[in-house]
């Protein structure tokens, strides 16, 4: 499974791309925002630092906005996917850019029947939000696992993108179901590294190892 890192910051997406395990970068306006500089700049570097997938997302709703906001973000870089909201004219939109050979991930998804809409569209990726499915009661992953039965059924390319990942958990149970691709905060990754057990180990075989030298010496 791919891990995206969640976030505009580009000290972070540093840190994590340094580990060796990161395979694209997810953003929304909300993150961008955060960042200080122009956007299309920061993303450029976000983009000759990960050498992946980096999506960034339209803010325009009409088609048409969204068509000259999707062919501007793609002429960033190569690795550019750009990101559209579930709505008709984002479904439109999609199916106009896909048809460009330009790659889109399809945001804002909360239902199979809309990540349906999105693989007929020739979404790339789509982006169902299991976190805030979870805010309001509702299981994330169990929507997860209907896209990834829905999409084997047909054979559609379409990649499932986990979003809205808010705990390791919800990494590893996407994992479990065949899931293409999971996107986390920073916080997050970072978390997928923790167990008590690796601390206390490592602890205990550095201490022997000073333990049988300081003996011998
Ligand atoms: C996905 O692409 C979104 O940027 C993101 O995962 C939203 O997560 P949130 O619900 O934690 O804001």
């Amino acid at each position: 499974m791919k891990l995206f890192v969640d976030t505009g910051s580009i000290k972070d997406i540093e840190t994590i791309a340094a580990l060796g395990i990161l395979d694209g970068v997810t953003t929304n306006p909300t993150l961008l925002a955060k960042e200080p500089g122009e956007f299309r700049q920061n993303l450029k570097k976000i983009c000759d630092i990960v050498q992946g997938p980096v999506s960034g997302e339209v803010t325009a709703t009409d088609f048409a906005g969204m068509l000259r906001e999707g062919h501007d973000i793609a002429q960033i870089d190569q690795h550019m996917v750009v990101k559209v909201p579930l709505t008709r004219e984002g479904i439109r939109a999609c199916k106009a850019l896909a048809g460009e050979g330009i790659k889109v991930n399809v945001t804002l998804c909360f239902s199979a029947a809309q990540a349906l809409l999105a693989a007929k569209a020739g979404a790339t990726f789509v982006s169902p939000f299991v976190g805030r499915l979870d805010d309001i009661a509702t299981s994330g992953m169990e929507l997860i696992r209907e896209i990834v039965e829905i999409y084997r059924n047909y054979d559609f390319t379409t990649e499932v993108l986990v979003a809205s990942c808010r705990h390791p958990m919800h990494v590893v149970e996407a994992a479990r179901m065949g899931a293409d691709i999971a996107t986390c905060p920073p916080a997050v990754i970072d978390a997928l590294f923790n167990h008590p057990l690796t601390n206390i180990g490592l602890e205990k075989f550095l201490k022997d190892w000073e333990k049988a030298h300081a003996v011998k010496a």
